[in-house]
């Protein structure tokens, strides 16, 4: 699928058997658990913690990644243990926000599409419904949280209406790709920049749309460039590309993804803004695994003469979360450190977080050859 040279191959079958070694002991310890980070190198559990919680899907769904890489059936029933765990976040219904596409489409979702289960299909059947429900219809958005502000809308949601792409092929109705296609709309003129940049937090009007306020999220400040978020956007309107064939969506992914490119060339990680002060550096090595996995669906579906900026830079991201950010060691449970949650949040600084272990996986994956999209 993707054409590697023979170092890069042996190197790429390299890091996969390393994540497969790690996770080997790493799974079966943590079967019972939602991860979200670690204490003292010992994964957390979310389930005990906050189920609700936007990132509780990113096991179950490396789990599948690794089961469907690696044919290790004890990685399917970690998965699948992970997807019971999860069921408990829907009695918790009004905690429920927009995040229920990281939640159950690369877990029930995967489940449903691999084994045909009826009861994951049930699951990400019920995610679908629920994030469709959140549709504005007069603001053309999907809202994002349950706060005071109605018209508050988030880049990344871009990840999560990929469950409504599927929610529409499954069912054969076409509400939810019409509600997918709105949002994906919306937030190319409320959220994408004319450089590449991408707003964070927007503030819609409730009542018609229009665009009322940006705000610097979970990045430096108002104008700045949150990594994550810019990732999330490159990634994102790639997603919407493959599930709509509407190429103004990959346009859109291009742009963001030449100005992360540049922004990241030399260094090939993230800070956790593009555009903070030099000093305190602060790196999120998420944005640039996720931004990794965004890059390689690019590199997939332009043009052959197209493919080499995107493949390559995806590789440089991969190998210098490698060899700078990972521990491959026995004591510490996660593999990829250096997350950080927001640039203000300083508890949570450069700490591992389940999504950077999920992302740098999935790159692997993809750069393997596995060919299941997950989202
Ligand atoms: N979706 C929240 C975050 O990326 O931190």
């Amino acid at each position: 699928m993707y054409k590697l040279n023979e170092n890069d191959k042996e190197y790429i079958d390299g890091l996969w058997e390393r994540i497969d070694k790690k996770l080997q002991w790493v799974a079966p310890a943590t079967k019972d658990k939602l991860p979200y980070t670690t204490i003292n190198g010992v994964y957390n559990n979310m389930a005990e913690d906050d189920v609700s919680w936007w990132t509780n899907g990113f096991w179950g769904g490396m789990m599948w990644l690794m089961y469907l890489g690696t044919g290790n059936e004890m990685y399917r029933d970690v998965a699948e243990r992970s997807e019971e765990l999860l069921d408990a976040a829907f009695d918790e219904y009004d905690k429920l926000h927009h995040d229920v596409g990281f939640m159950w489409h690369i877990t029930a979702g995967v489940n449903y599409r691999v084994t045909g289960a009826r009861k994951s299909y049930v699951r990400a059947s019920i995610a679908a419904d629920i994030l469709a429900s959140r549709f504005n219809i007069k603001g053309g958005f999907i809202r994002s949280w349950n706060d005071e502000f109605p018209g508050r809308v988030i880049i990344d949601s871009m990840m999560n209406i990929p469950l409504l792409y599927w929610a529409s092929r499954e069912t054969g109705d076409d509400r939810f790709r019409h509600i997918a296609v709105a949002h994906a709309d919306k937030l190319m003129t409320a959220h994408i920049r004319s450089d590449g940049s991408v707003n964070h937090i927007v503030h819609l009007d409730p009542e018609t749309g229009a665009f009322e306020q940006s705000f610097g999220g979970q990045g430096y400040g108002e104008g700045s460039s949150w990594t994550r978020g810019q990732a999330w956007a490159l990634y994102g309107y790639v997603l919407s590309y493959i599930h709509t064939g509407d190429v103004k969506y990959l346009d859109i992914s291009k742009r963001v993804a030449h100005y992360f490119i540049a922004n990241i060339c030399g260094e090939w990680v993230s800070r956790v803004d593009f555009r903070s002060p030099e000093e305190p550096v602060i790196y999120d090595t998420t944005a640039a695994a996720c931004a990794a996995c965004g890059l390689l669906e690019i590199a997939r579906v332009v043009p052959e003469h197209e493919k080499r900026l995107y493949l390559s830079a995806a590789i440089n991201i991969v190998k210098t979360l490698d060899t700078g950010f990972c521990d491959w060691g026995d004591k510490e449970q996660s593999i990829l450190q250096k997350g950080t949650e927001a640039y203000h949040r300083e508890a949570t600084r450069e700490i591992p977080l389940i999504y950077g272990d999920y992302f740098l996986a999935e790159a692997v994956y993809k750069l393997k050859g596995n060919k299941l999209l997950f989202w």
